[in-house]
């Protein structure tokens, strides 16, 4: 199963592709998870991404594509992969098909459609471990109220780029850079509308038999 996950910042990709990677066992993989780790340990990559993911801007499509190449070599990545966050550009999209070849062509592209106010909404009160990355929501799934994650125990954090001002700009370089990708997978005939604005577990529910149903074909 080779799958995109398309949608705008906030969508719900994340908290959905985590539960398919232990679902199906293979590798959600996420550029903006990859980016915060880069940042963290201070690496040449994390120095060039941070200030860009601080400001919501997008890091450069050369870099992304170079570190998606090198990621999608590896082992895990033979059954299939879940990318989430990438492609985000029309170039970051015909680099992907250029190598992954027509052998392991993208199968499908699934976009999550949820409006304006609920992404903001989502966003500003998303928090998140700052050490396995695990995502939480104050309001609709809150981390436990010691601070410590439920899952590892690391500090539950408020990304930087989640406060509304970095939001709206998020939103923005997404309707410019990124929106017309659901063109791009359309005109492939791979793209699939999730309505991804549902309580979680009815996302997934839909999510499955979605997935069922590419399957079956
Ligand atoms: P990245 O980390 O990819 O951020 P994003 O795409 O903006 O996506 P998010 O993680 O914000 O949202 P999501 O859709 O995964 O939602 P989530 O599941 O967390 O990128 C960050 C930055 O890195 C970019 O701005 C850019 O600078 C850089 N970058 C990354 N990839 C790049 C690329 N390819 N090219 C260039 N630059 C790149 O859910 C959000 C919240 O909602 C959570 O709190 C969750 O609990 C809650 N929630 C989820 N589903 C539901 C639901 N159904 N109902 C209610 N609440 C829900």
């Amino acid at each position: 199963m080779r799958l995109v996950f398309l949608g705008a910042p906030g969508s719900g990709k994340g908290t959905q592709a985590v539960w398919l990677q232990g679902r199906f066992g293979i590798p959600q993989i996420s550029t903006g998870d990859i980016l915060r780790k880069a940042v963290t340990e201070g690496t040449e990559l994390g120095k060039k991404a941070d200030s860009i993911m601080k400001s919501g801007a997008l890091v450069s499509d050369e870099l992304i594509i170079a570190l998606m190449r090198e990621r999608l070599g590896q082992p895990d990545c033979a059954r299939g992969f879940i990318l989430d966050g990438f492609p985000r550009t029309i170039a970051q999209g015909e680099s992907l098909d250029a190598m992954l070849g027509p052998a392991r062509a993208i199968q499908s592209a699934i976009f999550f459609e949820v409006s304006e106010a609920e992404i903001i909404r989502r966003l500003t009160s998303r928090r998140t471990c700052a050490q396995c990355g695990r995502i939480y929501n104050i309001l609709s799934d809150p981390p436990p109220a010691s601070g410590a994650c439920g899952s590892c125990g690391g500090a539950i954090i408020q990304r930087k780029d989640d406060s509304e001002e970095t939001v709206l700009s998020r939103l923005k370089v997404y309707e410019e850079k990124t929106a017309p990708l659901k063109e791009f997978y359309y005109k492939q005939k791979k793209l699939y509308i999730l309505r991804a604005e549902q309580p979680v577990e009815r996302v997934r529910a839909e999510l499955e038999a979605l997935l069922a149903g590419l399957q079956a074909v």
